[in-house]
């Protein structure tokens, strides 16, 4: 094969852009703060990828543009590795690494605390690296210790993974050993995407770095946030002149530009193994990656080569592991709570079981549509997780353990606290309980509306007033507030004699208040303060607007179809007109006007499709007068539409109604049909 003349200008460019984005790219994930704006890395980038466009020749292994993923693989190669992959002994508690920590001292013959290089476990999956003059030559996965398989083209698309190690005196050949994971925020983003269209999810972040990296065709790989930590150095015979602990070895890893834990610390002895341990895991939740131990490992190297391997570990490291976070167990009944604003929740009713410490026998199913896409059954073995401070929530269910008078379980149509409809919106994952005032559920959250500034505006009636009223069983409803007595007020904590007299006189002059402020104050979902005022405007008198039903509603101005919905639901709830006629009983007054004068609605029922230019007035114009008798505008032509009305250059709407048969006006038939109604 001939040589292909490259022109020395051009390979000299290459190098130079190799070189500056590989330092750009050490800067931005290795450092977390880089030198020149994203764009600027883009517009090198571009560069190099043209220059080896026009010059396949220099294309080289360690060119950056390698990262973005090769074509597919029937399947992977395998590798030996160099020095085989050893696994952890593991230890879960205190007594076991005391164990470790004696059998260590006494193999090393001393009662010298010994020092130990920590850090976390991370949850991915183990590969190794080999670096030949400094350039990534192959990647295998840990496979069974001696083999495994070759993901090389995968990892050159992990990001933080350098392809060639910065500064020079590396050695000629080395092995580095390490994690590739995902973060948690990667993973959450991915599973967001597959839940949106449908697919399936990953488990944990574990599989999903997995999945992600064990995938044969490399630019799916390189489509998934996976990130690289190295924690350790394969010791090549050959190699000489390498650092003597294992701490100094991660510096100097780090020195190359390859990514090593920042969390990397030395303790000395029992005592600072354990603090390190039980900081770590406080800290677990904050990670941004998942861990389940953290790993010890004598820090001396020549104390390592002293103490050699038992099996598949070596004597020298360990990994203390947290308690575990998932535990499996059998989902009894589901049962569900009523949130602060009335979300109905459904919760798992558990066989109890111990999760990282702690028994857990009710875990969270978050909504519906997330307990039909786990096909949660009740009488389901199911994986549940508890993490950090995080509620514990039921993971997936193992199907092949489910038994056949295993059930489907249904939302409530009514609330377990209250009996008030529960219902769920459309585009809304939540179900909701409708009882509002009503329901003692929702009765703190409800209180405080009604006392806020924007509603009757009751001062002094914050917070610790509100619970404790609640939970002293004072107040059920927000008209039973008008008939607190001083009594009932000097018994609760934090309220004084003359605070009493205060917001009993605060209570008194709420009982004056407007219309507007009233149907605020009675906390109607997607009833704020403007709507409140559009409502008092338009119907003029309380009991107008109680007897509106969603049509009339309707016709508010500014009001829709959805809020008109909610509106009606609340006041078709017996208890909400209880409590209204409550609230009128115990004296609060307001000024009623007269209602605006209703439309006559002589096109209600029926449905219009604009199309065309109208010349006498905008196609916007047209609708807003047929909205105003009560037709319906519509965008789609169906058998239902009553006509199409077309102005010049008609679209295919036309064609659509004469294949539906819907009558086709013009736009002076238009104008007659506005006129005579
Ligand atoms: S050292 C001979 N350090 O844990 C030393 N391993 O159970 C062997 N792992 O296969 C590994 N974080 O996948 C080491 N900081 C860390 C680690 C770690 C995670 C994994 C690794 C290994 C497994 C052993």
């Amino acid at each position: 094969m001939a040589e292909v003349e490259v022109p020395s200008d051009a390979e000299r460019r290459a190098r130079e852009l190799r070189e500056m984005l590989h330092h750009h790219a050490w800067r931005y994930y290795a450092l977390d703060n880089p030198e020149i704006p994203d764009a600027e890395y883009d517009r090198l980038f571009r560069e190099l990828q043209e220059l080896e466009q026009a010059h396949p020749a220099l294309r080289t292994p360690d060119s950056p543009t390698q990262r973005v993923g090769a074509p597919p693989l029937d399947r992977f190669e395998t590798g030996q590795h160099a020095v085989p992959m050893l696994s952890l002994e593991n230890a879960f508690d205190a007594a076991e690494m005391r164990e470790f920590d004696r059998r260590v001292r006494e193999r090393l013959g001393t009662d010298a605390a010994v020092a130990y290089c920590a850090e976390p476990k991370l949850d991915g999956l183990a590969v190794s690296l080999l670096y030949e003059d400094g350039v990534f030559t192959r990647g295998l996965t840990r496979g069974d210790g001696a083999t495994g398989e070759d993901v090389t083209v995968n990892l050159r698309t992990v990001d933080n993974l350098p392809l060639r190690l910065r500064g020079e005196g590396w050695p000629a050949r080395i092995e580095v050993r390490g994690e590739v994971y995902m973060p948690r925020s990667g993973f959450e983003r991915i599973n967001a995407g597959y839940r949106e269209r449908g697919e399936k999810t990953f488990a944990n972040p574990r599989n999903a770095a997995a999945g992600s990296l064990r995938q044969l065709d490399s630019s799916i790989t390189a489509r998934r946030p996976l990130v690289l930590c190295c924690y350790g150095l394969a010791r090549l015979a050959e190699d000489l002149g390498l650092p003597d602990t294992q701490a100094a070895t991660l510096d100097w890893l780090a020195g190359w530009g390859l990514p090593v834990s920042p969390e990397r610390a030395v303790v000395t002895g029992l005592e600072a193994m354990q603090a390190y341990h039980e900081r770590l895991s406080e800290r677990r939740a904050e990670l941004d990656y998942e861990i389940d131990g953290t790993v010890f490992k004598v820090d001396a190297v020549a104390a390592q080569e002293q103490l050699g391997f038992v099996a598949r570990a070596p004597r020298w490291a360990i990994a203390w592991k947290f308690p575990a976070e998932e535990q499996v167990t059998v989902l009894r009944e589901i049962g569900f709570h009523v949130g602060r604003t009335g979300a109905v929740t459904p919760v798992a009713r558990l066989e109890p079981v111990t999760v990282a410490g702690a028994t857990v026998s009710n875990a969270t199913l978050h909504n519906e549509d997330e307990m039909r896409r786990k096909d949660i059954h009740v009488g389901d073995t199911v994986v549940v997780r508890r993490a950090g401070d995080v509620i514990p929530e039921v993971v997936r269910v193992l199907p092949e353990r489910r038994s056949p008078n295993a059930s489907v379980p249904q939302m409530p149509t009514e609330c377990p606290i209250c009996g008030s409809a529960v219902v769920r919106e459309a585009g809304e994952a939540a179900h909701r309980c409708t009882g509002g005032l009503y329901c003692p559920a929702q009765r703190k959250e409800a209180l405080l509306h009604f006392a806020s500034r924007t509603a009757l505006d009751i001062d002094g009636l914050g917070e610790k007033i509100v619970d404790q009223l609640v939970e002293r069983d004072l107040v059920e409803r927000v008209d039973q507030l008008f008939r607190l007595g001083k009594d009932d007020l000097v018994a609760l904590d934090r309220l004084g004699d003359k605070s009493a007299d205060n917001l009993l006189a605060a209570l008194e002059a709420a009982k004056q208040t407007t219309l507007p402020r009233f149907i605020y104050a009675l906390g109607i979902r997607e009833v704020g303060s403007a709507t409140a005022r559009a409502l008092a405007q338009h119907f003029g008198r309380m009991r107008e607007l109680m007897a509106a039903d969603e049509a009339r509603l309707a016709q508010v101005p500014d009001i829709g179809p959805i809020v008109a919905h909610e509106i009606a639901t609340f006041f078709d709830q017996a208890h909400n007109r209880e409590v209204i006629e409550g609230l009128i009983a115990a004296g609060l007054t307001w000024e009623e006007g007269e209602p605006a004068a209703v439309q006559p609605q002589p096109l209600a029922g029926r449905t219009y499709v604009l199309t065309g230019s109208l010349e006498r007035m905008t196609r916007d114009e047209a609708k807003e007068r047929l909205q105003a008798l009560g037709a319906k505008v519509s965008g789609s032509v169906s058998g239902k539409t009553a006509a199409v009305i077309a102005g010049a250059d008609p679209g295919s709407k036309v064609d659509k109604a004469h294949a539906l048969d819907v009558p086709v006006l013009g736009e002076d038939d238009l104008a007659d049909l506005l006129e005579r109604n």
